[in-house]
């Protein structure tokens, strides 16, 4: 499966990036430094000096300027290089590495890897993760499979009765068969539960005691690249109160067979304490099925593609795909669009 390059993605959580500590990120199957100059503005660099190839990220920063681990030339966050500590001080022409465009929202910095200008990153329902609002917990996981292969762990919320029978999993929510939408280029799935004794670790998360009976609502919204934000809505029998939960989840091609997981819980900060604790708790309780249960899945899965390769039958499909097949079929026309050079704005 090709990598979608005219989008933006998910290079690191903001607070990863530091002043004195270049961060190595394989992105796009690129290699990419990424650092924070003297005044904390983000950048990102093709992680190879143009001298002799030594990789930037095992250099220093200092000043804002990464300084090869080499010979010592520097390079500013623009990629040129600023400084050449031999002979007369003459910095060649060439003497320059790429600079990615980056922004930083969500609290992330975001990546536009294309050669193609970026468009505009506007993902307005992410606004629950940002940290000027909310507060927010976060997690990270590296999956051993593609990114959309990912994704599609994701939008399906058929697989937690038998993946995840202890934490996400209940007998209700397997007898529901889930719902799916597609708007322009988004595609939900949906999924409820009747009447269901919560599973302990869905109550604990938003404060309820364990044997909660309650209805419970479950939205995927997926948007290319691979960008999901999950929302989980409760209503206890016992109370009108509606509880709601969301997270987001935003994948980032590391290879063709490894995607960064970026995840995320955010609650208003006029919770207070409450929304610290509660955030973090969410992000702890689902590290916990991700990386035990959905990882080992998705890299069996992703070495079972690579030893069938090309002799691989097409997948059986059954109705509760149908979030990933819309999901799928996005995809599918972009990448045609970006190799035939008709790429469209990302205009969600
Ligand atoms: S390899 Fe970077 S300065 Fe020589
Ligand atoms: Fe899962």
């Amino acid at each position: 499966m090709d990598i979608l390059k005219n989008a933006w993605y998910v290079a690191a959580w903001a607070h990863e990036l530091r002043d004195d500590q270049p961060l190595a990120r394989r992105l796009l199957d690129q290699p990419v430094v990424l650092f924070r100059d003297a005044h904390g503005v983000p950048h990102a660099l093709a992680d190879h000096c143009p001298h002799r190839f030594a990789p930037l990220h095992r250099g220093d920063l200092r000043d804002g300027t990464l300084g090869c681990p080499y010979h010592g030339l520097r390079f500013d966050g623009s990629g040129q290089c600023v400084h050449n500590p031999h002979g007369d001080g003459h910095v060649p022409a060439a003497a320059r590495v790429r600079a990615y465009p980056l922004c930083e929202r969500f609290g992330a910095v975001w990546i536009w890897m294309d050669e193609r200008p970026p468009c505009t990153l506007d993902l307005p329902w992410f606004d629950f993760i940002d940290p000027q609002q909310c507060e927010v917990s976060y997690g990270y996981l590296q999956t051993q499979a593609n990114y959309q292969l990912s994704a599609d762990n994701l939008l399906d919320l058929s697989h937690f009765q038998f993946l995840h029978p202890s934490t996400l999993g209940s007998a209700a929510m397997a007898a529901d068969s889930g719902r799916f939408e597609q708007n322009g280029e988004t595609v939900w799935s949906r999924r409820d539960a009747r009447g269901e004794l919560l599973p302990p670790f869905v109550a604990r998360g938003l404060g309820l005691p364990d044997g909660t009976l309650a209805d419970r609502r479950i939205a995927v919204r997926w948007d290319p690249p691979c960008l999901l934000a999950i929302e989980v809505c409760v209503t206890p029998a016992s109370s009108s109160m509606e509880y709601v939960s969301r997270s987001a989840h935003l994948l980032t091609p590391e290879s063709a067979t490894s995607t960064h997981y970026f995840y995320a819980v955010g609650l208003p900060k006029a919770l207070g304490e409450l929304a610290r604790t509660m955030t973090a708790y969410a992000v702890t309780g689902l590290t916990q099925p991700f990386r035990d249960e959905d990882l080992p899945m998705l890299a069996a899965q992703q070495r079972a593609f690579d030893e069938a390769g090309d002799a691989s039958p097409p997948a059986v499909l059954l109705p509760i795909d149908g979030g990933i097949v819309r999901a799928r079929r996005v995809m599918e026309r972009k990448l045609a669009l970006e190799a035939a050079g008709q790429t469209r704005p990302h205009a969600p």
